[in-house]
């Protein structure tokens, strides 16, 4: 909700002055409302990329890019990471305050009790190709809950936002860790309730009717802190992508199946997958110059994957974290001196020295680190993104909820700077 300072900005076009409204954030840069300029002035705005522009005002995560900052409802993520756990988190994104003992065992057992597929989606898995990735099996059975779930699909009624909001966050799991299954030609594993919620998912992902499987606490404690560091990310491309299929008044699955599909990108959250690839590409720290000398080559379209944000001009604080959590699981499994670890130590090292680098504030990013641990983990690469939007979904979700409940909330539209033919007629084809 935006509060009116009685401050203004006055924009001047051809002549004729206008006093455009200025709102100020409780933390963070003011805005500057555009809202009248076309109806004022005949002039859009004009920003590809959206580099200054806030689409909406938000209450849920705030990015401070220079500080390295980030808060979810307020509270910075390394406190998050290290003193509570992932659906502690989800309750935080969604309702905007910890929960007390009470409410936190209620929330835990409702997603709890929401874990499993309804059974027909099974059938739905085997209409992929065995070699699908592992994305494009989870864009798609995502798409397809709307079609099982018809009762929580209602955006006007508050409690089917509330069962849809339960039934993302506690089925993504299953239905990554089904791609997963799927993939690799072994037998969907079941949620089992007397796990919690990162146990699940690496016991539906690793284990087999054969034998017993038992989760390494510390795996999952890694597992579920990668969940946090990726909750959500204030309007990123995939939340964006989200709000804009939210803003039509689409059903929640089909708007969440829309972000799964935008962070499936190689520059958003497919750089996990995509840094893991370049390290493996390196191979040897001999070659780092190689690739150096590649990622500044302007006629190369190759880029260092998980170096550089939009937002972050600092290190991104979720690396911070995530680099510790790397060097935990790596000494667990025994491969502290993995060769792609040392890649991935020395490229960190020569790319925070070097000129390029520096000038254009290019850290590692939250990608940069989460790959190695998640390959530690037993995960294939293909997997990385699709657990990404596993953690993500919370965000996703939160964000979509604040704006179907904003009173102000409008299809999005934006316009456009026409740069093509003005009006022509037609030409008959043996005229041409
Ligand atoms: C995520 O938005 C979010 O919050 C996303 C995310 C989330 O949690 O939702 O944080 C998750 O997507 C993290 C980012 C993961 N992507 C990657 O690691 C892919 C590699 N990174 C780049 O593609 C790039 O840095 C972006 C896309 C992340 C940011 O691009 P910008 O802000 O549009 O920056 P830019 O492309 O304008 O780059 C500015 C300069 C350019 O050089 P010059 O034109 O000034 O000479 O920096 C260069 C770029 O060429 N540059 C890089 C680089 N990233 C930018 N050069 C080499 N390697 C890179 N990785």
């Amino acid at each position: 909700m935006t509060t009116d300072t009685g401050k203004t900005a006055t924009l001047t076009v051809d002549g004729e002055s206008i006093e455009l409204p200025i709102y100020d954030a409780s933390v963070g840069p003011s805005v500057i409302d555009v809202r009248a300029l076309y109806k004022h002035t005949g002039n859009f705005t004009y920003d590809p990329g959206f580099t200054s522009t806030a689409a909406c005002d938000s209450t849920i995560t705030y990015i401070d890019g220079d500080l390295g900052q980030l808060l979810y409802r307020g509270y910075p993520i390394d406190q998050l990471a290290e003193d509570s756990h992932f659906l502690e988190v989800c309750y935080l994104l969604l309702y905007g305050e910890l929960p007390d003992q009470a409410k936190l065992d209620d929330f835990e057992s409702r997603v709890t009790n929401h874990t499993m597929l309804h059974e027909q989606m099974t059938n739905f898995y085997r209409g992929f190709r065995r070699d699908a990735h592992p994305m494009a099996i989870v864009t798609g059975v995502v798409g397809a809950l709307s079609a099982f779930y018809h009762d929580s699909t209602d955006i006007r009624d508050p409690m089917q936002r509330e069962i849809a909001s339960i039934r993302m966050v506690a089925k993504m799991p299953t239905i990554a860790a089904w791609a997963y299954k799927y993939s690799i030609g072994q037998p969907f594993v079941y949620p089992r309730n007397d796990l919690d919620y990162a146990a699940n998912f690496m016991h539906m992902c690793f284990s087999v009717p054969t034998e017993n499987y038992e989760v390494n606490p510390i795996m999952a404690k890694a597992m579920d802190r990668i969940f946090t560091l990726h909750a959500d990310h204030e309007q990123n491309a995939s939340t964006s992508t989200v709000r804009l299929a939210g803003s039509s008044n689409a059903n929640p699955f089909a708007c969440i199946a829309a972000g799964v599909a935008c962070l499936w990108g190689p520059a958003h959250g497919g750089a996990n997958e995509a840094a893991l690839n370049m390290l493996q590409e390196i191979g040897d720290v001999s070659r780092i110059p190689e690739f150096i000398a590649r990622a500044k080559d302007k006629d190369d379209p190759f880029r260092l994957m998980g170096f550089g944000h939009r937002v972050y001009k600092s290190y991104d604080p979720r690396a911070k974290v995530m680099q510790q959590t790397a060097k935990e699981v790596l000494e667990l499994v025994g491969v502290e001196n993995d060769p792609i670890l040392k890649v991935a130590q020395e490229l960190e090292k020569i790319a925070l020295e070097d000129e390029y680098f520096v000038k254009r504030n290019l850290y590692p990013n939250v990608d940069f680190y989460s790959g190695i641990v998640l390959s530690a983990m037993g995960f294939p690469t293909s997997m990385f993104t699709a657990i990404f939007a596993l953690a993500r979904t919370v965000g996703w979700i939160a964000q979509w909820k604040e704006m179907i409940e904003d009173p102000d909330q409008r299809i999005g539209r934006p316009r456009q700077l026409y740069t093509g033919a003005a009006e022509r007629n037609y030409v008959a084809v043996d005229k041409r």
